[in-house]
This record gives C-alpha cells, structure tokens and sequence, in this order.
C-alpha cells in the first residue's frame, strides 16, 4: 500500500507519518504545500525523511493559490459570516488538489491529513477528493487513533525516535498563509477574554500604529490587484507588501464567534490585513463601474459563495458557475482606489476608473447640473403609484 499524506512537519503529522505506516505497513510519501506559511521547506522535507517517508514532496504554491482561490473570492466578495476572509477555507481545496495531483502521478492508493473529526478542515480535504478522484480512500488518523492528547503523541513520538518540534509551542491552534492567519484555543476558548497579546501573528496593536497615517492607491484590472502606487507588481510580491503595510498599522484584526460545518459554534481570532484592504478597495471599485443592478444582485451572491467555500464545496459545480458569473461582471473592473492606512482602520478616498457610470453633471448640486428636474414628477407618479393605492385602501377601511 502507498499512501501521499498532508505534512506539516508538526507534532501530529509528524506522529502520523510513523502511525501509518505501521498501522498499514505501507510506504508513506508525504506532501507539503507552501502557501505563504512563512516556515523553512527545506527543513520540513528534510525531517519528513527522517521521520520515516519514502520521498517528500515541496512545492511552492503562493501563486496558485491567490490566482486560482484567492482572487476569485476577492472578485466575489465573499466574506463568510460577513467578515471572515477565508485563508483557510481557500487553502485547503488547493492543498487537496495537490494531495490528490501527487496520489494519481506516485499510483498511490490513499490520501491522508491530519484533521480532527470536529473540525471544518476534513470536510474541504475529503469533499475536495471526493469530487477530483473519487477512487482513492482518504484516510484521517486523529479521528480514529488512541493518541487523543497532546502528551499521548509526544510520548509516543520519544518513544519511537520521531523528531517533534523543538520550540515550546504557543498554546494556540494557528493557520497562516499569505492571506491571512487563523489562531484559536487557549485562553480565547472563554469568549469574554480579550485575545492575549502574543496571540498575534501579522498585526501591530493598533495603540502601537505609526502616528502619521499613509495613503496607498492600488490598481485592479479586471478585477484583479496588479498594482501598488503606480507599480505594476506579481500577486505574491503585491500581498506581502499590503501585509506589512495595513499589518505594520493593525488593520486587519477580527475577533469573531462563526458557526462551523459540523454544528458546533467556535471562536476565532484572525488576521488578514492585505485581504482586508484589497476587498475594500474592490468593493469600491465595483460601486463605480458595476450598474446598480449587478451590483447588488453581487452582494447577494457574496453570501452564498463564501458558504460554498466555507463549507468545502470549492470544486463543486455551483461554485464554478458562480464564478463563471463573477468574472462576467469583472471585465469593467479596472482602475485605481486609494486607501489611507491608519490605526485599525483602512478607509478609502479616491477612486477612478475608464469605467466610472458615475457622472459628476447628474449628481452635482452646484452649477453645470444636467439631471431633468421635471422628469421626476412623471417617474414618482409611477413609482408611487401602488402606493397611492394601498394609501386609499387604508383610507378607505380606516
Ligand atoms: N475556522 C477557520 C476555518 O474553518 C479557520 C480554521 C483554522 N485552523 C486552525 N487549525 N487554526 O476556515
């Protein structure tokens, strides 16, 4: 049996890598993607050998994640419970992909990840599978083996030679990539306590923000980011820059309790600086050079992509025709909005387009106005019309 498993390179891959193949007697070949987790690849490759892989596969997937996951959710808007920009959720499809990508090139006969049971990570890994090759098995060790502790597996780890990271761990659950980073447990487990101080990852404390506030204008074509002031710049360079901009000033800090797939409530810290400016000023952008109509009708759609993705359905058939859709309306989202950084708060100011529908002579109240003034009186008379008649109803009847 040959299995490709999820690796890390932490303490519960780790375990995994040398459960498997005892429990399976099977050749174990282990995968690692990078998705902008800011960590020593090498290193993991190196240690995953030594942990008892036969090979271990690195790969750099910073770009094909923000093209091929990130930046359709920014076009979409989708936010899931309006505020969380899904670094996570956007990860895993692609992680799984490559999982699967590395099973079918190795002939391997199963998957495996490090998820718990009551987590929204399994469900993005394995619906992932089930939809781009549903004839391997998927196998999940921390839902079904005896090491339910986190002592339990460093014992076994002693016991057995397997290297387990050396640096005493924060005791945080923590998930970071280029856009963002999850971080939940220890104390934030209580929902009145304030996230502790060394919780955080990307971000300043707003209190420790520059005084002087700073203006970056960023250039989208086709609704996609493509610059930072003026400079044309290549996805990952132009997110980690916005990353230690907007982070530098604490933008970007959400505290939040969301619902996850398997029913239970949790609470999560996160971070996303560069996501958070980036949808602002997409957003904008959007309200210049969208029609009325499409525009909302988008926002409405924001809410059901993001729970799609949220809840795993990444390469299920309705996210693609969702995105189908999206980029259909992206095709006039090209321009420029510039956004002033300061303390916790990154507000936009200016906005310009070749596709601006806004018409400075309609909306103007000075001189040069050119709205037909007398054309409202026929449009009320229409559009007011059923309620003129509810009105006499209820006049009517009392
Ligand atoms: N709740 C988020 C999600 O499901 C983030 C999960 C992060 N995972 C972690 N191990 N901290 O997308």
């Amino acid at each position: 049996m040959k299995i490709v498993c999820a690796y890390s390179g932490g303490l519960d891959t780790s375990v995994m890598v040398h459960w498997l193949k005892e429990r399976y007697d099977a050749e174990i070949i282990t995968y690692t993607g990078d998705l902008g987790q800011g960590e020593d690849l090498e290193a993991i490759r190196l240690k995953a050998l030594r942990t008892g892989a036969s090979d271990a596969v690195v790969d750099d997937l910073r770009r094909r994640f923000l093209d091929e996951f990130v930046f359709p959710a920014l076009k979409a808007g989708a936010l899931y419970e309006g505020r969380y920009p899904m670094h996570t959720s956007l990860g895993r499809p692609l992680l799984a992909q490559r999982l699967v990508e590395v099973a079918l090139e190795r002939g391997a006969d199963a998957i495996a990840h490090g998820c718990t049971g009551k987590g929204n990570d399994q469900v993005r890994f394995e619906v992932t599978a089930q939809c781009l090759a549903p004839q391997l098995a998927v196998i999940a060790p921390l839902r079904e083996w005896e090491l339910t502790t986190r002592e339990a597996e460093i014992e076994y780890a002693e016991a057995r030679g397997i290297p387990i990271p050396v640096t005493k761990a924060k005791p945080y659950s923590i998930d970071q990539n280029i856009w963002g980073c999850a971080i939940e447990a220890g104390e934030m487990e209580d929902l009145w306590t304030e996230p502790p101080a060394d919780a955080w990852m990307m971000t300043a404390d707003p209190a420790d923000a520059p005084k002087e506030s700073v203006n970056v204008i960023i250039g989208f074509h086709h609704g996609i980011p493509v610059s930072i002031d003026g400079e044309t710049m290549d996805p990952v360079p132009l997110v980690a820059r916005l990353n230690a901009m907007a982070g530098a000033y604490g933008i970007g800090r959400i505290d939040m309790v969301e619902n996850r797939v398997v029913g239970l409530k949790s609470r999560e810290v996160y971070e996303n600086p560069a996501a958070i400016v980036l949808y602002a000023a997409h957003d904008e952008l959007e309200k210049v050079v969208l029609d009325g109509a499409t525009y909302q009708y988008k926002q409405k759609l924001a809410i059901d992509f993001a729970q799609l993705v949220y809840g795993g359905l990444w390469f299920g058939p309705l996210r693609e025709a969702m995105s189908a859709f999206v980029d259909s309306t992206q095709h006039r989202v090209t321009g420029e909005v510039r956004v002033r950084l300061s303390a916790a708060r990154a507000m936009v100011t200016g906005r310009r387009s070749p596709y601006s529908l806004y018409d400075a002579g309609l909306a103007t109240y000075s001189h040069g106005d050119t709205f037909d003034h007398r054309a409202a009186i026929g449009f009320l008379k229409l559009y007011g019309l059923p309620y003129r008649t509810w009105g006499e109803v209820s006049r009517r009847n009392g």
